[in-house]
């Protein structure tokens, strides 16, 4: 049996805060028919005060990852933490999960690839496990969005799309014939690195902050929209199709397709150029918006509790981001 890396559990975590479409639309110009018609969004979770950074929303995911796996938080030899919204400049979020977990001197690597930031880290983790670097390596994607938007008429096209949360897997040796990740495709295109960006605080600059960059709000995200859903709707069947095949397979073959959840819309455009029915796509982004490094641990942590997926499942993960980054995998559960 070749050597395959494996998903062998996952977890997921939200903050019990609830924001409402209505309650932003107290905040700013914006409206629960605007936001739900373009994309699919009804509610998402923000966390309930300072002080809660993307390492204290992750550690709760990672306890229940280790879990569903059976395995010990001492078992785990390597951290992998995908996230744009870390507790703090640096160090990496890793760091802390690392210490809030309790295992001193294991390794932690953060990876900077936004909403593609989950399937970089799965691509990495297969490659140590299957290598032998490394036995359990935890990913972890989680973001604390809502301390970094601008909540009124120059920021709603941003504000109204994110929320905070974090999904984790195990990644470790697979056990059983066919089970493990398949393959994983990565891809990067700076010509869209403007496109979608927090542009301040910047090392170019000197100095990295004035004043006139906090007025410009350069320190908030800030997106081309329309770029941005065309690339996606482009590139993310682009690399599902590829990775399907170099897996060996086809697309009636796939279990369930869990999409990065950016929006409704993209996703819905993604799985029919795929031919991929609707019931064997993974929606929450009604309920929790774009959790981007966490969208994909999340939605394979809640399938997996409500018996969509289990041992045995063929599933399809794309992703679209800001880099721009894209990316495509196939496991088998
Ligand atoms: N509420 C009300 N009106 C708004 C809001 C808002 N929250 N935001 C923008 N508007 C206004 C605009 O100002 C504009 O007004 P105007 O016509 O008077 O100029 C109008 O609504 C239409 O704006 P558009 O930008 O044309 O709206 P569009 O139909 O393109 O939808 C959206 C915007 C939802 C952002 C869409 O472009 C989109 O989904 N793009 C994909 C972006 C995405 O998903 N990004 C997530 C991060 S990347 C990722 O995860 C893949």
């Amino acid at each position: 049996m070749t050597k395959r890396a494996a998903i062998l559990g996952s977890g997921h975590y939200v903050p019990t805060r609830v924001v409402t479409n209505d309650d932003l639309a107290k905040l700013m110009p914006t409206s629960d028919e605007w936001i739900h018609q373009r994309t699919g969004i009804r509610e998402r979770r923000f966390i309930e005060r300072t002080g809660i950074g993307a390492s204290d929303l992750a550690l709760p995911a990672a306890k229940m990852a280790l879990e569903q796996a059976g395995r010990d938080v001492k078992d785990v030899d390597a951290v992998i933490f995908a996230t744009l919204s870390p507790d703090v400049n640096f160090p990496g979020s890793g760091c802390f999960l690392t210490h809030k977990l309790g295992i001193p001197g294991v390794p932690a690597l953060d990876v900077r690839n936004q909403c593609s930031g989950f399937l970089y880290s799965l691509s990495v983790a297969d490659a140590w496990v299957r290598a032998g670097v490394y036995k359990n390596v935890l990913i972890a994607g989680a973001e604390v969005h809502s301390t970094g938007m601008e909540f009124n008429e120059r920021g709603r096209d941003v504000a109204v799309l994110f929320g905070d949360g974090a999904g984790c897997v195990l990644v470790g040796e697979a056990t059983r014939d066919g089970q493990g990740v398949h393959n994983v495709e990565l891809h990067a295109d700076g010509v869209g690195a403007q496109e979608l960006w927090v542009e301040a605080p910047a090392s170019m600059y000197i100095p990295r902050l004035t004043p006139e960059m906090l007025e410009e709000g350069r320190h908030f995200p800030r997106m081309n929209g329309k770029q941005v859903f065309r690339w996606a709707t482009e590139k993310m069947p682009e690399v599902a199709h590829s990775v399907v095949r170099r897996a060996g397979l086809t697309m009636a073959d796939i279990d369930m397709f869990v999409p990065h959840q950016a929006n409704m819309r993209i996703n819905q455009m993604v799985a029919a150029k795929l031919g991929i029915p609707e019931d064997r796509v993974v929606h929450n982004i009604e309920r929790y918006g774009n959790t981007t490094a966490a969208t994909i641990p999340i939605g394979i942590s809640e399938s997996w509790r409500e018996g969509k997926i289990g041992p045995g499942s063929r599933v399809l993960m794309a992703a679209f981001g800001a880099g721009f980054t894209w990316a495509g995998a196939v496991a088998v559960l």
